[in-house]
């Protein structure tokens, strides 16, 4: 079923979410690399992807959201704190790479995307973007990780309470509730 219904998360909530989630993995190791020694072979390689699957994180992220908002009345239920959980995942996986792509446009130094250019270069900067992201895109990544590993351990841990705490099949392989 391509939709969600209220005992589980249909196909396309199902493939943004894991698809994300394989892009988010990503998106980690490079900050890792990156944040350990930026002047290494391995982040020489990899950092050039960091910005380009970054930016896709962000376009599946609106995409997601759309998703979320056309979804919202047939969704499995959850409590409240689960809601604010999953709630400050979507801030924090629009707003991180936002920022960044702001910055981007600020600095004047354009951006591409596979060759698509987004922003061309231009001689001014607008200071507020680059000062902004340069405070705080590092800080709500960092965050959004630690989320993310909450959020991994708490599903988790309602699995070990037993099956009718599962919530797994909501989201992967057959619901059989
Ligand atoms: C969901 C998407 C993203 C996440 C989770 C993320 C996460 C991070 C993290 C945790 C760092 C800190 C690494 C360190 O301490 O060395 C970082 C740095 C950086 N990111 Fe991202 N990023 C994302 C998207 C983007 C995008 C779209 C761009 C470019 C348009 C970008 C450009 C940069 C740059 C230039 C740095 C180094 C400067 C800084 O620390 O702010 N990132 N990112
Ligand atoms: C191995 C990694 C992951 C596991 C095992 C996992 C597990 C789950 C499970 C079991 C659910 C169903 C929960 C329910 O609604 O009752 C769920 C939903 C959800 N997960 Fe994850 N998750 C993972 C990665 C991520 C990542 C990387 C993000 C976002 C940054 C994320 C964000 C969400 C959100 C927002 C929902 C609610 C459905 C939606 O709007 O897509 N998850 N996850």
């Amino acid at each position: 079923m391509l939709v969600d219904t209220k005992t589980r998360y249909g196909t396309v909530t199902r493939f943004l979410h894991w698809l994300m989630t394989v892009g988010f993995m990503w998106m980690l190791f490079t900050a890792t690399v990156h944040f350990i020694d930026r002047d290494s072979a391995l982040n020489e390689a990899v950092w050039r992807f960091h910005p380009l699957v970054g930016f896709t994180m962000l376009m599946l992220g609106v995409i997601r959201i759309i998703w979320l908002l056309s979804q919202r009345a047939r969704r499995p239920d959850n409590n409240f704190n689960v809601r604010l959980g999953h709630f400050s995942l979507y801030v924090l996986m629009v707003l991180t790479p936002t920022l960044a792509f702001m910055r981007a446009y600020g600095s004047g130094r354009g951006f591409s995307y596979f060759g698509l250019q987004i922003f061309a270069p231009r001689d001014d900067k607008v200071e507020f973007w680059v000062d902004l992201a340069n405070q705080w895109h590092s800080v709500f990544g960092w965050l959004l990780f630690l989320f993310i590993i909450g959020h991994v351990l708490m599903a988790f841990y309602h699995r070990s309470k037993g099956p009718e705490h599962n919530v797994f099949p909501r989201i992967i392989g057959r619901s059989s509730r």
